[in-house]
């Protein structure tokens, strides 16, 4: 069924839609968010179809002051209450024991809920405005790369959801980083632009479970990041260096090259992106995948950086996008 999207920028206009049980997409500083009131069971189950999103895949809870945990968590630790204290708003998602007054459904039936934060001015005025919490995911088709233009939500979800909160580009551009606060020490599920270092610089012990393997013993992942991800139509190919996407350059295919180094002849591709610094590459990357599918690409060669700080979750993202 197709309904009729409302894009606006006008905050009590959105708020209304998701005051009566209606879907709105709203930026933060991560990605955009597609947002349901959390309270809501039938608001929350509306995610789940208008993304195609596997009911087993838990969504985050945004709140718009720090006290309104409260609204969606019991037991609070104080690992928690730290991060909080420092990181509030911002990029970071708490996994906490769930209120039981928050819908189950939120939660994929799990007994704890993710919160955050975020860090946005537009996002904090709509939570505030609707007078609740708002659970969204990222406000893309599962499975496709996040958005990180409201073009890019409406490219997903015109004629899936209520209301489209129109603003600017979202400044960070890969989601928030995941920190489990039910275990002692706590640990990061999902990496971020909130480093394992900023964490460890406020509960020293805090941990990291890569789960590459999922016999591992280093603890459970976030279930989202079991999933299938990111994915552009066009291949995604990681490389090393600059040269080996030039030799790769096949004459015949439509490539396209994102990274920090100028290959030597960019005419070799049909887009580029040369980021200016690793802050500028995690914020391009799911545009620029967007673009290249826009485009026709048939590859994309992601040049590969350091797996530390920001660089762990733009490779986390980058290897999930290239993993067929
Ligand atoms: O930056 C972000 O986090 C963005 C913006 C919109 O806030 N949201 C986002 O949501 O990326 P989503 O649904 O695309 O990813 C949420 C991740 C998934 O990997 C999910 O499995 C995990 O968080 N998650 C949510 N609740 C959880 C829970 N109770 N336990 C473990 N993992 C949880
Ligand atoms: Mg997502």
């Amino acid at each position: 069924m197709t309904i009729e999207t409302c894009i606006t920028t006008d905050i009590e206009k959105a708020a209304r839609f998701l005051q009566a049980g209606e879907l709105v997409a709203f930026p933060t500083e991560t990605v955009y968010g597609l947002g349901a009131n959390a309270y809501d069971t039938d608001a929350v189950k509306k995610i789940f179809a208008a993304k195609g999103r596997p009911e087993s895949n838990p969504l985050i809870v945004h709140i718009g002051a720090a006290q309104d945990v409260e609204k969606t968590a019991i037991h609070i630790p104080e690992n928690a209450r730290m991060f909080m204290d420092s990181f509030f708003p911002g990029p970071l998602t708490l996994i906490l024991e769930r209120a039981p007054l928050l819908s189950s459904v939120v939660s994929a039936g799990r007994a704890t809920v993710g919160v955050r934060m975020p860090d946005n001015e537009i996002a904090l005025a709509f939570i505030h405005t609707s007078g609740t919490v708002v659970a969204a995911p990222s406000a893309n088709l599962s499975g496709k790369p996040s958005p990180t233009t409201w073009e890019a939500v409406r490219e997903d979800l015109d004629g899936r959801i209520s209301c489209i909160l129109m603003a600017e580009w979202t400044t960070v551009g890969l989601e928030s980083t995941v920190v489990d606060c039910t275990v002692d020490p706590p640990v990061i599920l999902r990496p971020g632009s909130r480093t394992l270092s900023e964490l460890q610089g406020v509960v020293p012990s805090t941990t990291f479970s890569s789960g590459r393997s999922p016999d591992s013993h280093d603890g459970p992942r976030s279930p989202g990041t079991t999933f299938r991800h990111y994915t552009p139509e066009a291949t995604v190919i990681v490389v090393d260096v600059v040269q080996e996407a030039v030799r790769a350059a096949a004459p015949e295919k439509k490539i396209a090259f994102i990274g920090l180094d100028s290959p030597p002849d960019i005419s070799d591709f049909a887009l580029t992106h040369i980021a200016s610094g690793l802050t500028d590459y995690a914020k391009s990357v799911f545009e620029f995948f967007r673009r290249c599918d826009r485009a026709g690409v048939e590859v994309i060669y992601c040049q590969s950086v350091a797996d530390l700080e920001l660089g762990l979750a733009l490779m986390d993202r980058i290897r999930r996008a290239a993993a067929r």
